[in-house]
């Protein structure tokens, strides 16, 4: 059996036993999905405790990516990000301080709230080489060496974003390798990677050595959205194995989807035919759509094989404008803002996909447009602890009102959620402006 999650419930479905156990549809169709969809019935696992089918099914999955552990996640990479800085703050040897994590700026909101949750202190690093965009970060070992140095004490964990919004890749090997001299455990947010394993050269974090990364499964492989994984290093250090289950059960529902589930099941095991063909043939159009923007006169940026940025500002038109240019041609981005529209691939996509794409961009006259314009995100003056701050008294006031006064709750970039304002920072007159150009205009500050 190779997909046993997928079996287990087909079977069942098909077997005719009358369901006296959630979900509510019994398993007629509404939807057209009910059939299949479970909760842990005898025989069905328990994702927490698995012990069954979802063990064999994560088993295979470590297999595949070359773990120590993976764990299924129905919740999207959001619950794993909580659940690797849960881990890692329950393996860490010093307990008399809250926990000190190293990030770059660009971190998902799901890293702010697992700060807010687990009570844990920031040190952000600025990168030498300051980014052009909110969701980016072109950090270096070198920067986190420098802010290692400059930490009060040892930090407990290096937390980097890989691959960013846009597309670039940081250097794991030398990061991890600085990690390993230091003692300090590497964390990846692998949310938008879940292919890298697969690609002809292997770039996945766990294999370029971080110890543990949280793929977002729904992101670039066939797999129904919130479906994640969280994977552990066979290098990982003592104790990350054995309490992740129970770290990931603190922050997660106790009725996982069996359809995500499912999902991940049977993607996984698509992962392991013919999948690594289809991806190099991916990568390779997508590659040559690139080009072909290139020579229309179109920039585009980043690393990732599977991921295409156009910094279409600097062709004289906002990354928004051609994004609704693009819908008029029935293709729709997965990000634009004033400077950039992302778009990503998958085997999914059709030749007629990039065809599409490719003639929409040929109508568009490119002329000499504005350099990219964000600065960065400005070093923050934190006046107080982001749990402290997170759960202290708030009111909502208009952002530019707001200069002086201390962020309540994080305010993040409506997309792709990356934080402007972090809990206990005081709020600057350069953070207002950035947050005016996301056209944020109301922010909760400490009373
Ligand atoms: C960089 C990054 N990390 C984490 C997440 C959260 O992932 P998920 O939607 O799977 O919970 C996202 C979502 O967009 C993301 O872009």
């Amino acid at each position: 059996m190779s997909a046993p999650i997928y079996e287990f419930a087909k079977n069942y479905a098909e077997s005719g036993v009358s369901r006296f156990h959630m979900p509510g549809h019994k398993g007629k169709p509404l939807h057209g999905l009910e059939p299949l969809d479970l909760t842990e019935i005898r025989g069905a696992d328990y994702l927490f405790g698995a012990e069954g089918i979802i063990a064999e099914s994560e088993n295979r999955t470590a297999k595949l990516y070359g773990t120590a552990k993976t764990l299924y996640s129905t919740e999207g990479s959001s619950l794993c990000i909580k659940s690797m800085l849960a881990i890692a703050d329950h393996c860490r040897a010093d307990r008399q301080h809250r926990m000190l994590v190293i990030a770059p700026r660009n971190v998902h909101k799901a890293f702010i709230n697992a700060c807010i949750l687990l009570d844990i202190d920031v040190k952000w690093v600025y990168p030498a080489v300051k980014s052009r965009s909110l969701c980016s970060s072109a950090v270096t070992a070198d920067d986190i060496s420098a802010a290692i140095d400059s930490c009060p004490r040892n930090p407990d964990a290096v937390y980097i974003t890989s691959p960013d919004y846009l597309g670039f890749i940081a250097d794991i090997p030398a990061i991890s390798s600085l990690c390993r001299t230091h003692g300090v455990p590497l964390i990846v947010d692998n949310a938008h990677g879940a292919y890298l394993k697969f690609l002809d050269h292997d770039t996945h974090p766990i294999t370029l050595g971080a110890d543990m990364c949280c793929d977002s499964a729904h992101k670039t492989l066939p797999c129904y959205t919130g479906g994640a994984m969280l994977h552990i290093s066979r290098s990982a250090p003592a104790g990350f194995v054995e309490c992740s289950k129970l770290m990931m059960s603190l922050f997660a529902s106790t009725s996982p989807s069996y359809l995500i589930m499912q999902s991940l099941d049977l993607c996984s095991e698509y992962l392991a035919g013919d999948y690594p063909a289809a991806l190099a043939k991916t990568a390779g159009r997508t590659e040559l759509c690139k080009r072909r923007l290139n020579d229309m006169g179109w920039r585009t940026i980043g690393d990732e094989k599977c991921k295409l940025t156009i910094a279409s500002a600097e062709g004289g038109i906002s990354g928004d404008s051609l994004g609704d240019i693009l819908r008029q041609n029935k293709i729709e981005p997965e990000y634009t803002d004033p400077d950039l529209v992302v778009l990503m691939t998958s085997p999914f996509n059709t030749e007629e996909d990039f065809v599409r794409l490719e003639s929409a961009m040929s109508e568009i006259p490119v002329t000499k447009g504005t350099d990219l314009e964000f600065d960065g995100i400005p070093e923050a003056v934190v006046r107080l602890p982001i749990r402290q701050a997170a759960f202290a008294l708030q009111q909502v006031i208009p952002a530019e009102e707001a200069a002086g006064r201390i962020c309540g709750m994080t305010v993040t970039s409506c997309q792709p959620s990356v934080p402007i304002a972090v809990s206990g920072e005081e709020i600057t007159p350069e953070i207002i402006s950035i947050l005016k150009r996301y056209g944020i205009s109301d922010i909760s500050v400490l009373r």
